[in-house]
């Protein structure tokens, strides 16, 4: 595949600026979700606290998108899209997806939050998710292939009786918020480009409880549902592949 982009050290300099600030700007919202809340005042919390560290939200205008923070409750795979009139329930599972550009660099990041009083197969559905991108990571290192990587995480969840989104994936990062490659996380039957020290990838498992089939949306033109009305979760990291251990530039 071409089009990879290698950073360079200056680069990967400012790509950790970013990840770094993209984490504060969760660990932030994440404290602020709280039932009674409009998944709106999320987004306007979100673009705030972005616009402080002195970056831009990727996602508001993005071919169109209305906000700066995609907000996904229980059945809604990812790309809510923050409205007054969505509350957040007591039980519900919410999904931030949120990236933002700091000083000409990308990064993305999500997490899934259990509000309250979730059920345990919930729970179960949220760790299980963002284990498996840590499964998935083990195998992020120069050297490998790409698809060691979605293989990881789709075996993961799959073992575990998961439904794994694969109209869906993650995505190379950098100047662009979308580079190549894309990175399903789906077991995969090629290998996937090889790894090498200087890529910053966006690694992004969205997990079902029941099955991986998706909904797009023809009402608002963005949310993605479970078909089967499920609950799903998402875990997003933005990382550097280097000789060794991946870093975690969003964490
Ligand atoms: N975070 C999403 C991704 O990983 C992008 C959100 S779509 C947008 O690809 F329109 F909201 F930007
Ligand atoms: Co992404």
């Amino acid at each position: 595949m071409s089009g990879v982009t290698i950073k360079s050290q200056r680069e990967i300099e400012l790509m950790r600026n970013a990840g770094r600030l993209l984490a504060e700007v969760h660990n932030r919202l994440g404290e602020e979700i709280a039932p009674g809340m409009s998944t709106y005042d999320l987004d306007r919390l979100g673009e705030e606290l972005i616009r402080k560290t002195d970056s831009i939200p990727s996602f508001l205008g993005y071919e169109g998108y209305p906000a700066s923070v995609c907000v996904s409750i229980n059945d809604e795979v990812v790309h809510g899209i923050p409205r007054k009139d969505r509350i957040i329930r007591d039980g519900d599972i919410v999904s931030l997806d949120i990236g933002l550009i700091h000083q000409g660099y990308n990064s993305d990041a999500a997490r899934t939050h259990a509000v309250g009083n979730v059920s345990r197969e919930a729970l179960d559905l949220i760790n299980v998710t963002r284990e498996s991108f840590f499964e998935g990571i083990k195998f992020a290192k120069a050297g490998n292939h790409l698809h060691d990587i979605s293989n990881a995480i789709g075996y993961y969840c799959i073992e575990r009786g998961y439904g794994v989104v694969r109209d869906l994936v993650g995505h190379g990062i950098g100047q662009e918020m979308h580079e190549s490659p894309q990175i399903p996380n789906y077991p995969q039957k090629r290998k996937g480009i090889l790894l090498v020290p200087g890529m910053t990838l966006a690694i992004e498992p969205m997990i079902n409880i029941g099955r991986g089939d998706v909904t797009f949306s023809k009402t608002d033109g963005w949310t993605v549902t479970t078909e089967d009305g499920s609950l799903s979760a998402h875990y997003e990291n933005t990382i550097l592949i280097t000789e060794g251990e991946p870093e975690i530039l969003s964490l």
